[in-house]
């Protein structure tokens, strides 16, 4: 007989995945799901979104939200209150990519990926601290692009280091609380946010991935649920990169 809690670590947790609608996103909600979660799913694409939520079944529910929002951060987060009680886990995935050099980045386009990529995890992590009432685990995406210095995405690549800073920072001052707060950092994921960018880019990246692959989003749904169990009970404040061994 298999052990529950090894075939569904994650059963009888509360967990809120943003832009969980496609890419990255519906992988980690998939596999959160698989592993035992009850599973909220946010983004701004509400027809894709409410379809993952009808894939994943009565396990899983759908609403709205754009990360950039206070509203509508109040109102998933005042809805998990009052259906589940509280929050375990937080996957704060939602992001946008900018290909642009620092010269040719507008200050609108700047503040933009600010906004979506940065300014959106302290108003996850802000809102969500309040309903960890029993500890939880925030998992933040950062890039390698949050690990090296990126020639082409100046304001892509800051905020993802961002990202890493606000990681640190947050593991530190909730480690009382006991949540753990910690980033992925994926590779060259194939996802519409690579391809509907600069499919060019694929065959240049792939000379310089050692494994020889694009990664999968199933590959960073591993490390997310990794992060998210009780196998991670002694992590906090930490990066993992899941890459290929692109920067290796
Ligand atoms: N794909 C890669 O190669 C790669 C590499 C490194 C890091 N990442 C990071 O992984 C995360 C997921 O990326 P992905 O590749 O799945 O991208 P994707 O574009 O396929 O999916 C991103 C999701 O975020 C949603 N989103 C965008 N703006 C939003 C907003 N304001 N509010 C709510 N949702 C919003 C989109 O609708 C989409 O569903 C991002 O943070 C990204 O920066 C991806």
């Amino acid at each position: 007989m298999t052990d529950q809690t090894e075939s569904r670590p994650l059963a009888g947790r509360i967990a809120l995945v943003t832009g969980a609608a496609r890419g990255i996103g519906a992988a980690v909600a998939t596999r959160l799901a698989a592993d035992g979660a009850q599973i909220y799913a946010g983004d701004i694409l509400e027809e894709e979104g409410r379809a993952l939520a009808a894939r994943l079944g009565p396990q899983a529910a759908f609403q709205r939200l754009d990360v950039t929002d206070e509203a509508q951060w109040a109102a998933m987060m005042e809805r998990i209150a009052r259906e589940a009680g509280r929050l375990d886990i937080l996957v704060n995935n939602a992001g946008i990519y900018g290909p642009a050099s620092l010269q040719d980045e507008s200050a609108a386009g700047f503040r933009r990926l600010f906004e979506i990529n940065q300014f959106s995890i302290f108003w996850g992590m802000k809102c969500a601290v309040p309903l960890m009432t029993l500890g939880g685990s925030i998992i933040n995406l950062s890039s390698i692009g949050g690990m090296v210095g990126y020639k082409g995405t100046f304001g892509y690549a800051g905020t993802k280091w961002a990202v890493r800073g606000l990681t640190r920072s947050a593991a530190r001052e909730l480690a009382p609380l006991r949540i753990r707060v910690n980033t992925v950092c994926p590779g060259v994921i194939d996802t519409p946010m690579f391809y509907e960018n600069d499919p060019a880019l694929l065959n240049q990246f792939l000379e310089s991935i050692p494994l020889g692959a694009l990664g999968k989003p199933t590959d960073i749904a591993s490390a997310v649920a990794f992060l998210a169990s009780e196998q991670a009970a002694y992590i906090t404040g930490s990066d993992i990169l899941v890459d290929g061994g692109m920067l290796a």
